[in-house]
């Protein structure tokens, strides 16, 4: 798959779907040539123009006038020798200079995918992955640049990394090192991005890409409600089925950036990595640091294709554990229903009606540990709250065992409170800088997780939780972004490191932890989907999508979401009306279809039900688990975008493409209303689906489709089709 040319000095990698390609330049200069469809033998006929660009220097001892870096374009470009667009590092050497000029030196083509140390990757069988390591090397800096590359066979992606290693005698300090830059010839590009508030997360916007730069980033410490860490660019025609598009997706859950430049010829580059700002990390000799990952996919049949590539990778070859590939229980979880205010009692009432209407697991939710009774106190304290549970945690959890449904409880083990045992006894533990009152927000502190005997205190109170009470289960919250960022035992030099080896010490937490209980599923969350990315689903296979559960604004949040994750990711709940966030009414129908587009759960008090609700959740739950696999696993076809209409669709097609089940979902009714016609995707075009009463083809239901039904009526309606092929043997 990864083939190099050494006499024209290309590198070329290739599978059945896509190409990439690369040219060693004049210098060593690595220049980027080609990513996109597959190329069956480039002939190195695109080599970057020679032209005289005025005000555009010359390497370094040359003075070839027709050759530039300011102009070529780069694979990892570095700012201060000639090229005076965004760079993708920023190094700061002993001497005081930023000028670090890498050139190639060597390569290394391996099967197999080599481990990354400490932070999360993708992986797979040896067999069906090449890596390229390309090292540069800055002779006067005595630095190294390794840029590695993978490919797997049958994946339209490239996964990218970068590590830097001081050979020098003294410490040297990064500002930067993104884990990869891309840069595209002139042509018009859209730039497709997914930013949004708490409650409002991933909220699609689409704009040109223009000339000048753009940034996206995140600076409160984890990736974020506001911004998420993937960006598309996209051919301006580029639709849902068709047009080529790059999704970039960076593997990390803290500080990120995303920065597009459009050069004075049109041309585009796209840095994604760690964010630079406050970063600053020494490297010291002899040493080395690592970047994150990034899964650039391409896709020529439009933006479903991409996501379709990047849930089937993501399913398989990032989530791990006994969790991968394997169907999620459906869920009842207190925090709606109860929120602080529970006793046994009324948990047990829940799970009894649970339990009947087919539910798998019950969670309990925030306020059940140290002296929780509101948001203000406790975080830190996670032992029981005597006295809560009449049986206890155990005695309680053990009774849900009992009555066949699995237990789960909720954490927030990064955080503290100022009313908590352990703020008593250890001020220091919170991220603060000495002399100053750090901000509150949520009434409550961020432990330095950078600090490893911060760590192993939260790690032994969970051992001893884990082993005292029989747990499923965990959800693992976050409330609120990092302020204040300064860590006691750092010299101050350090400080700027502080962000990222948070993160690090959390995937070491989290490594250390998910390992101790291979049994335990895991469901990220920072209130709801604020630290929703690939990197937290390394470790969790589930992330809480948002506490938004309004099923007409859930229609956004997931379809933004599906560009890059896939539904088996998406935790996604029906709640009660009116919908503690909007305030809504929506009818449950709705509610189970928007939710059952994800990992089902309810959150809302069951035992306020009346008894046709009840029924209405019994078949829905029904439904759900004899279809689940279709819904976690399918293929998921976006059909009509909510973020252009009253409409939204979408579909989940069987990888054999014998079952489907369409969802589509009405904002607002209109009176004398257009009919609408839905045209379906990815069935068999030669196969006969029973669709109702009725059996229709499946390139008729593609090519012509159907009238959604005229007799929907009132706002926030929806409509749901089963469609199961019907086999003439
Ligand atoms: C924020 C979460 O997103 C909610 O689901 C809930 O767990 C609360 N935190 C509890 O404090």
């Amino acid at each position: 798959m990864i083939h190099f040319d050494k006499k024209n000095q290309i590198f070329h990698l290739s599978n059945n779907k896509i190409s990439y390609v690369m040219q060693i330049e004049e210098g060593g200069n690595l220049a980027h040539i080609y990513f996109g469809k597959k190329i069956t033998h480039y002939s190195g006929h695109y080599r970057y123009p020679r032209l005289d660009r005025s005000f555009s220097p010359n390497p370094a001892g040359s003075n070839d006038r027709l050759f530039s870096l300011d102009t070529l374009m780069m694979e990892f470009p570095g700012n201060g020798f000639g090229d005076f667009r965004e760079a993708a590092y920023d190094i700061q050497l002993p001497n005081g200079s930023h000028v670090a000029h890498f050139i190639y030196q060597s390569h290394e083509i391996s099967q197999g995918k080599p481990a990354l140390a400490g932070l999360p990757q993708t992986h797979g069988a040896p067999q069906e992955i090449e890596t390229l390591q390309i090292i540069l090397r800055d002779e006067v800096a005595a630095l190294e640049l390794v840029l590695n590359y993978s490919i797997f066979t049958d994946t339209s992606a490239i996964i990218r990394s970068s590590a830097l290693k001081n050979d020098g005698l003294e410490p040297i300090v990064i500002h930067q090192l993104a884990s990869q830059s891309l840069d595209f010839p002139n042509r018009p590009l859209d730039l497709i991005q997914l930013n949004g508030a708490w409650a409002k997360e991933r909220q699609i916007s689409r704009e040109p890409v223009q000339t000048g730069i753009k940034k996206l980033d995140s600076k409160r410490g984890s990736s974020s409600h506001q911004q998420n860490p993937f960006v598309i660019l996209a051919d301006p025609a580029t639709t849902e089925f068709s047009g080529e598009c790059y999704g970039v997706s960076l593997l990390y859950s803290g500080n990120h950036e995303t920065i597009i430049e459009k050069d004075p010829y049109d041309q585009t580059r796209l840095i994604m990595g760690i964010n630079s700002y406050r970063f600053a990390w020494t490297v010291p000799p002899q040493k080395s640091f690592q970047s994150p990952e990034v899964v650039t996919v391409y896709s020529n049949q439009g933006l479903n294709q991409m996501s379709q590539t990047y849930h089937r990778f993501y399913n398989s070859h990032l989530i791990r554990g006994q969790y991968q590939l394997t169907e999620r229980p459906t869920l009842i979880n207190n925090w709606e229903a109860t929120y602080f205010d529970f006793d046994e009692e009324k948990l047990e009432q829940i799970v009894d009606e649970a339990k009947v209407l087919g539910i798998e697991l019950f969670v309990l939710d925030d306020g059940w540990f140290g002296a929780r009774e509101n948001d203000l106190t406790s975080l830190g304290d996670w032992y029981e709250n005597k006295g809560k549970l009449a049986s206890g945690l155990r005695g309680f959890a053990e009774k849900v065992h009992q009555k066949g449904l699995k237990f789960g409880l909720w954490l927030e083990p990064e955080m503290i409170s100022e009313a908590s045992e352990l703020y008593r006894q250890h001020p220091e533990w919170a991220l603060k800088v000495p002399g100053r009152s750090p901000a509150l927000s949520r009434s409550q502190f961020v432990l330095d997780f950078s600090r490893e005997d911060v760590r192993k205190h939260i790690f032994d109170q969970l051992a001893l939780l884990f082993n005292e009470v029989p747990i499923d289960y965990i959800k693992w919250d976050m409330n609120r972004n990092m302020t204040d960022v300064y860590s006691l035992l750092l010299d101050p030099t350090q400080q700027g490191e502080v962000f990222h080896r948070y993160i690090l010490g959390l995937y070491d937490f989290l490594e250390r932890l998910t390992a101790a209980h291979p049994t335990i599923l895991f469901e990220g969350c920072s209130g709801g989907g604020g630290r929703f990315d690939a990197g937290f689903l390394y470790y969790m296979p589930q992330i809480w999508t948002s506490d938004n559960t309004d099923a007409v604004a859930r229609l956004k949040i997931q379809y933004g979401t599906s560009l890059s994750y896939p539904a088996s990711s998406m935790g996604s709940h029906v709640s009660a009306v009116p919908n503690h966030q909007t305030q809504r009414i929506t009818d449950l129908a709705i509610r189970g279809n928007v939710a059952m587009s994800g990992v089902l759960g309810y959150e809302l008090d069951l035992t306020t039900m009346t008894d046709e609700e009840k029924a209405a959740i019994k078949e829905q739950v029904a439904f759900y688990k004899k279809h689940r696999q279709l819904f976690q696993y399918g293929t998921f076809i976006r059909l009509l975008s909510p973020f252009v209409g009253n409409d939204t669709a979408w579909m989940y097609v069987s990888e054999d493409k014998q079952e489907a089940i369409v969802f589509y979902f009405r904002v607002l009714a209109e009176a004398s209303a257009p009919l609408i016609t839905l045209k379906l995707a990815g069935l068999a075009a030669d196969t006969l689906y029973q669709m109702g009463k009725n059996k229709i083809g499946g390139d008729e239901l593609m090519q012509i489709g159907f009238y959604i039904d005229p007799a929907l009526s009132g706002d926030y309606a929806t409509q749901m089709v089963h469609l199961t092929a019907i086999n003439n043997d």
